[in-house]
């Protein structure tokens, strides 16, 4: 039976291929998609997964608005990596199918609540602030969630927003907290991991090489994400971030690493959203994280690859069909 999941999500082209690698993929069953703010403000990212979804073929997927504004304190946005529209790189027409009417927190809540208890994963792409809300609110919904896996934070790699801390950690380090503090089992795919799966030439010629409109859309996404990240670390291509979170669904061996405490900062102004990792088990604190270190990365891009072109196959066969 297919996993089901709930993706939070502030896409972001990293986001919009993680969607993509779920909606492709029949091991995953896509029980609804919440928007949070982050890469870009929430008028944004709701608008952008329905554009994704619809690029998929699936305006059936029920889409939510979460949060607005982290728990505390004014929200932190990345134009500056993923321009203005948070979809930079190529343009898709404004979605058609609807946003659902219920709030993303309450959505996450009743689904939990509903579901049979132990078989939901959420996946969180962006900032933790619908989560967090979610088990704030309603704490007995941490018992019911199968695991949480996110993208977010690091250890060794340091930060990204800042030299401490990753993104989406620091805009929203009190949701976080609340994460990282319920219980759940966490796995955790942070810089560590995503800064190991850069998109070289010959990963991107690959999925161009799938041909057609879908994988201009993709080229054209990748091409703009890793102008940014090139300039700052002098790599070939950037990091893509979040399709590691689903990759890990699909095909868990790809990945390894170790069950620590990680606890997250949240006051200091020099280190706030650093995720605290006691990979050497120093502390003695209670290991809540399998923090994610090492990728087979040409094994991610297989798995991506592949399952973006049968995607493709698919919308080109729906489009010949309807012509
Ligand atoms: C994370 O921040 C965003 O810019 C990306 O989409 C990813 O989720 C990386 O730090
Ligand atoms: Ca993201």
């Amino acid at each position: 039976m297919a996993e089901k999941i709930i993706i939070d999500t502030d896409p972001g082209q990293d986001d919009a291929l993680a969607i993509l690698l779920a909606l492709a993929s029949p091991e995953l069953d896509v029980l609804g998609i919440v928007a949070a703010a982050g890469n870009v403000p929430l008028s944004l990212t709701n608008v952008n997964i329905r554009k994704i979804c619809e690029l998929a073929g699936r305006p059936d997927i029920k889409v939510f608005a979460g949060c607005s504004q982290p728990m505390d304190g004014a929200l932190v946005t990345a134009e500056h990596v993923h321009g203005a529209t948070g979809l930079d790189g190529a343009d898709l027409p404004e979605p058609t199918m609807p946003l659902q009417d219920q709030h993303g927190v309450d959505f996450i809540i009743e689904t939990l609540r509903n579901e049979q208890a132990g078989t939901v994963t959420i996946c969180t792409l962006g900032p933790l602030t619908n989560l967090g809300k979610a088990l704030a609110k309603e704490p007995e919904i941490a018992g019911r969630i199968r695991q949480i896996v996110l993208m977010g934070g690091g250890c060794f790699e340091g930060g990204n927003i800042t030299p401490a801390a990753e993104f989406n950690i620091y805009v929203d380090p009190q949701a976080a907290a609340v994460v990282f503090g319920s219980g759940v089992p966490i796995v955790m795919m942070p810089l560590d991991v995503t800064h190991k799966t850069l998109t070289t030439r010959a990963r991107v010629e690959a999925i161009r090489r799938i041909g057609g409109h879908f994988s201009e859309v993709l080229v054209g996404w990748l091409d703009y994400f890793e102008r940014f990240d090139v300039a700052k670390y002098g790599s070939e291509g950037g990091p893509l971030h979040d399709p590691n979170v689903i990759a890990y669904l699909l095909k868990p061996e790809l990945y390894s690493g170790r069950l620590c405490n990680v606890e997250i900062e949240t006051e200091s102004e020099l280190t706030k959203g650093m995720t605290v990792t006691d990979w050497w088990g120093v502390s003695g604190r209670p290991k809540n994280a399998m923090f994610m270190r090492d990728v087979d990365a040409d094994g991610f891009y297989a798995l991506l690859t592949e399952r973006v072109a049968a995607l493709a196959g698919r919308q080109a066969g729906a489009r010949a069909e309807a012509t």
